[in-house]
């Protein structure tokens, strides 16, 4: 079993392909390890405010709430993705999960070091503010079954088989919506025989039925 105050090759993540390894290497030291279980809060250490996170392992919920308690989730984050601290969104383990973490102040001074990593984290917040804006169409002109199926086709992408390992709940969150009204959704589709219904996650039998829905769509 690895030692899980190992830190990893930094190459594994997309983030820091291309870069140079001799960077990488020298750049592991500035990382830390940690674990977080089911229903976690991303909580780091105080000596270290405003962190980057990686995931390695495990999902990551990115949400926002309200005064009234209410939460939007904006994403689930998987194995390789990356967010932070200063975003001010909640992060919370919805699986047991592994992350690796470097303190903002080391980022810049690697950013200093190496001005091409400046250029990755423009992609990145390129691609973040990507999806921010597809979750503002969403709200703003589609209804919530055409939401739900989006959400879905987002979580699938680099998947390989067709489980979503999201309850309802989480579904209502990501979608912008209350659980009643996913429940309604879902219970519809599954007497069409598009998805599967079971407890924690949802099978999607007839995936295609989903993307037709929402292909005409403005995207
Ligand atoms: C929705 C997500 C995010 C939001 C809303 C956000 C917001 C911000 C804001 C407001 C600042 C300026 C802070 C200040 O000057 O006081 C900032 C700076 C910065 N952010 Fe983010 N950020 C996000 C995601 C990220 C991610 C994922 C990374 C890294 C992978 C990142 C890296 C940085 C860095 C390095 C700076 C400092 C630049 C500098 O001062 O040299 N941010 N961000």
């Amino acid at each position: 079993m690895s030692n899980p105050k190992t830190i990893p090759d930094l190459d594994r993540f997309a983030f820091f392909h291309g870069l140079p390894p001799a960077f990488l290497q020298t750049w592991k030291r500035n990382f830390s390890r940690m674990s977080f279980a089911k229903r976690q809060r991303l909580v780091f250490p105080s000596s270290c405010s405003d962190v980057i996170f990686f995931v390695l392992s495990g999902k990551v919920k990115i949400a926002y709430t309200s005064e009234d308690g209410k939460e939007f989730a904006i994403a689930i984050l998987s194995a390789g993705e990356v967010y932070s601290e200063h975003s001010l969104a909640l992060a919370t383990a919805i699986e047991k999960t592994e992350v690796l973490y470097v303190s903002m102040a080391d980022f810049k001074a690697m950013m200093d070091e190496c001005p091409e990593l400046a250029r990755h984290l423009v992609r990145l917040l390129g691609k973040i503010l990507r999806l921010t804006n597809d979750l503002i169409v969403d709200l703003a002109f589609r209804e919530t079954s055409s939401r739900l199926a989006r959400v879905f086709r987002r979580t699938m992408q680099g998947k390989n088989d067709n489980a979503i390992y999201l309850t309802h709940e989480e579904l209502a969150s990501l979608s912008g919506s209350t659980r009643q009204t996913i429940n309604e959704i879902l219970r519809h589709w599954e007497q069409q025989g598009i998805v599967a219904l079971h407890r924690g996650y949802v099978v999607l039998l007839l995936p295609e039925r989903l993307w037709e829905k929402i292909s005409h769509e403005y995207s």
